[in-house]
Parts: structure tokens; C-alpha cells; sequence
């Protein structure tokens, strides 16, 4: 599977932990950036994977920023894309269960990095139920045509 990834300064240490585990478990990563600690601006990086993973070219991303929160607003703001802020395995598991979310998103300063290692599991290896939560994917893309 290919999995674009990335982040601000916030989520920096984050991505590459998360990218090092993705690796080691045989993904595909693109790392599209930041690149350092140095202060960048969230919705760049969000613009970045987002647009990886609308058109099609990465299956999933996963974005980080020191909360998760400026990431997913910012990524949220693309067509197609249904990012979700997880914090934990249930929030996580959901996420994919439920809201069949495209990207993964979280937060550098509030998740370490065995609980992301343990997000990005049950995200990835949690399949989509369909059913009435497509339904409800259904008129959330209804809403993006509205804009
Ligand atoms: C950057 O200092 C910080 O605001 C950003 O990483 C993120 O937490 C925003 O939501």
C-alpha cells in the first residue's frame, strides 16, 4: 500500500517515527515533508498529502502538526478527503470502521510514540463496514458539491 505522510515542526519527530515503523512493516512512504524542527505552517503540509491522496496517486496518508488539530481542519478542506484525529486504538479503529477516513492524523506533542505505533495499526488493519455509515459518507461528499 502507498502512504503519504506528513507534517509541521509540531509533528516533526512524530513522522519520522511513524515512517521508520511504516518501513520496517514493508509500506510504501512517500515523506513529503517537513524536513526539520524548524517552523513551518501546517496547511502546507496538509495541502501536500491531501491532494497525494484525493487524486488517487497514495491509497492513505497520515498528517501530523503538535496537536493533530490545525492538520485535519486543514486537510479536511480538500475534496474526497475525510481526515480523522485519533488519539488512541478505539478512536483509531473506528475511524476506518465507520468513516472509512482516508488519512490519519495526530498530534507530536500529545500522543507518544507507542500509542501512534498502536493508532496506525488498528487504522490500517481495520477494514471499512459499509452499510449505513456509507449512507452517511454519501452525504458528507453531497455536502462538498454544495460549496
Ligand atoms: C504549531 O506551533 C502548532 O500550532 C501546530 O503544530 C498545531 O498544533 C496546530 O494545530
Amino acid at each position: 500500500m502507498k502512504i503519504a505522510i506528513g507534517s509541521d515542526h509540531g509533528g516533526f519527530q512524530l513522522k519520522e517515527t511513524v515512517k521508520a515503523y511504516l518501513n520496517e512493516n514493508g509500506y510504501d512512504v512517500e515523506d513529503l515533508g517537513c524536513f526539520s524542527s524548524e517552523s513551518v505552517d501546517y496547511p502546507d503540509f496538509a495541502l501536500k498529502v491531501a491532494e497525494k491522496v484525493a487524486s488517487g496517486e497514495f491509497e492513505k496518508g497520515i498528517l501530523m502538526c503538535g496537536t493533530g488539530i490545525g492538520i485535519s481542519i486543514s486537510a479536511n478542506k480538500v475534496k474526497g478527503i475525510r481526515a480523522a484525529l485519533c488519539h488512541d486504538h478505539l478512536t483509531a479503529s473506528l475511524a476506518a470502521r465507520h468513516n472509512n477516513a482516508n488519512i490519519l492524523c495526530m498530534g507530536g506533542r500529545t500522543t507518544g510514540p507507542e500509542t501512534a505505533k498502536d493508532i496506525v495499526d488498528a487504522w490500517l488493519n481495520t477494514p471499512f463496514e459499509g452499510g449505513r455509515h456509507s449512507r452517511r459518507l454519501a452525504k458528507i461528499a453531497e455536502m462538498e458539491c454544495k460549496k
